[in-house]
């Protein structure tokens, strides 16, 4: 059977990188949240996607906006990951941000920002899918990217085993092997 434990902690062990999504909701208030769900989709046309929770209280915002960032954090910016994965408002005025062409908030040094116009909303159980097409790209090449492995942030130097490998665990998820 599949619990739920088994499956987060299998999720957990896909190591993603860490972005920062921002909008600007219709009275222009700015949203921003940490996401390990980013990735890149398509390169013509360039599309990325994320997935916010639908119980997020900005989801509207997240889902409708015409613009949303993507700004992918360098090893240097936990500090930035743990202010926007806490719950309230007005993240970004706290942080230094600068404007981006399309109207959307930019975390300053990050490795790369994207500047995406909405391409498509999908439900998929409890979070939505945004895809956006990727209208400009900011681009930082000298630093190493902040890692999310096992549900903690890490560089990518560090190795929780000495650099073994686990033996994994194996969990039946359902579809035959
Ligand atoms: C490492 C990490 C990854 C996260 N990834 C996502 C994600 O992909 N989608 C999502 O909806 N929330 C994700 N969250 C949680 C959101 O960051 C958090 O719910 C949000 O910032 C709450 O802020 P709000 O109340 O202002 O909306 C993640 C949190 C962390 C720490």
């Amino acid at each position: 059977m599949l619990d739920h434990q088994s499956l987060r902690r299998a999720f957990g062990n896909y190591a993603t990188g860490i972005a920062v999504i921002g909008a600007r909701s219709e009275d222009g208030t700015l949203v921003g949240m940490t996401v390990n769900s980013f990735s890149s989709v398509s390169l013509e046309p360039p599309l990325v996607l994320y997935c916010p929770a639908r119980t997020l209280r900005a989801v509207e915002t997240y889902a409708s906006a015409r613009f949303f960032s993507a700004s992918v954090l360098g090893a240097g910016q936990k500090r930035l990951a743990d202010l926007f994965a806490r719950q309230g408002e007005s993240k970004w005025e706290s942080i230094g941000h600068r404007i981006g062409e399309t109207g959307v908030p930019l975390i300053a040094e990050a490795l790369a920002s994207f500047e995406c116009e909405n391409h498509a909303v999908h439900e998929a159980g409890d979070h939505l899918v945004v895809l956006g097409h990727v209208r400009v790209v900011h681009l930082r090449e000298s630093a190493d990217p902040l890692v999310f492995f096992r549900s903690r942030y890490r560089s990518l130097a560090q190795s929780e085993h000495g650099g073994d490998l686990e033996t994994s665990q194996a969990v039946h998820l359902g579809w035959g092997f």
